[in-house]
């Protein structure tokens, strides 16, 4: 695919005023959110919660493109539809997880490196015939005294570089996830480092491996102080430390940036955003590509009463809008009040 194809794709992904649903929790991911809900984690049970998110009334109006799992992709609609035609119906771009999930690193076994190299080329031809135009492979960095090492920036920079290579040659977008986990009692200023450090060698393997860089979008965590840490940075510190950080580590090419929530509560996470894009001096698009900051009051609700899906609806479709909001700098914690049912 040109390079402008792919490019399109990106620019789709990061249009004005929307963002990405990532719905693509893997399968023991999604038991533990269900198990917070007292629901059970069975094929039939995944199916509804996702189906009735997919099918909020105007979900392209805030979503620009939904990440899937693989059991999901292949699912279909109680109407006999496919999951994503749903989508691409909606006015949404299919998005498919294709890491199969970060494993012992053999070498530094307190840290982990992703896995699901083997075998990606040909799984990437099926998935494009899904539906799938863009993919998603998350890297995971513990911050402590003495990690990250070395090792393990440099071995999930290398794969994440091969991901996208192949994933670019199968014409597809890949968003590129390195993620320094905000668990642990380190202060802001160390989290920056550590995810400077991480996207540096990041862009250095991606360029390394001829990735198109303007036919990529990164996801990356926010800078924040540790969640054990007493101290909390005000929003403003958070966004003026993102903003920096990703200003000086990441080249001006990559059309967009979509951030995760990364356990942020979902105020925190649109707060947050918010601010970040009231100062964006760059020409990157920011936006959200959040998963729980997106999901967890409609799971909530749906936990309570699965019947009652016009208003988990309306939970969610307020969620997603108030983080587009965020990413024109127009939200506001009273319109957030405001609008919740
Ligand atoms: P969270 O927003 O819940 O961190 O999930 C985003 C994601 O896709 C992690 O890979």
């Amino acid at each position: 695919m040109s390079s402008t194809k792919l490019n399109s794709i990106a620019q789709a992904m990061v249009a004005p005023n929307k963002g990405i649903l990532a719905a693509d929790e893997s399968t023991p991911t999604i038991a533990k959110r269900f198990s917070n809900i007292d629901t059970e984690s069975t094929e039939a049970n995944r199916q509804t919660y996702r189906n009735m998110l997919f099918t909020t009334p105007g979900l392209s109006d805030y979503i620009s493109g939904v990440i899937l799992f693989d059991e999901t992709i292949r699912q279909t609609t109680k109407s006999g539809k496919s999951i994503p035609e749903l989508i691409i119906q909606s006015g949404a771009v299919v998005g498919i997880k294709l890491d199969t999930g970060a494993k012992v690193l053999a070498g530094s076994p307190e840290e982990k490196v992703t896995e699901g190299l083997d075998g990606l080329r040909e799984r990437l031809a099926e998935y494009y015939e899904l539906g799938a135009r863009f993919t998603k492979w998350r890297a995971v960095y513990n911050i402590s005294e003495k990690y990250p090492s070395e090792l393990a920036i440099k071995s999930n920079a290398h794969a994440l570089a091969r991901y996208a290579a192949l994933v670019q040659e199968a014409n597809m977008v890949p968003i590129v996830e390195p993620e320094v986990l905000m668990e642990g009692d380190h202060d802001i200023n160390k989290c920056y480092e550590v995810t400077a450090k991480v996207l540096k060698e990041c862009y250095k393997e991606l360029k390394l491996h001829n990735v198109n860089l303007n036919g990529t979008i990164l996801k990356p965590n926010m800078i924040l102080p540790g969640n054990k840490l007493k101290n909390k940075s005000s929003t403003e510190e958070i966004a003026k430390l993102t903003l920096k950080c990703l200003k000086e580590n990441v080249p001006s090419e990559v059309p967009g940036i979509a951030f995760l929530s990364g356990g942020q509560t979902e105020i925190e996470a649109t707060q947050n955003l918010n601010e970040i894009n009231k100062i964006n001096d760059t020409n990157f698009a920011m936006t959200f590509s959040y998963g729980r900051a997106l999901q967890q009051s409609a799971l909530k609700h749906w936990g309570k009463n699965q019947e009652d899906i016009l208003n988990i609806q309306k939970i969610f479709n307020h969620r997603a809008k108030m983080n587009s909001l965020s990413t024109s700098a127009r939200w506001t914690e009273d319109l957030d009040k405001l609008n919740i049912q």
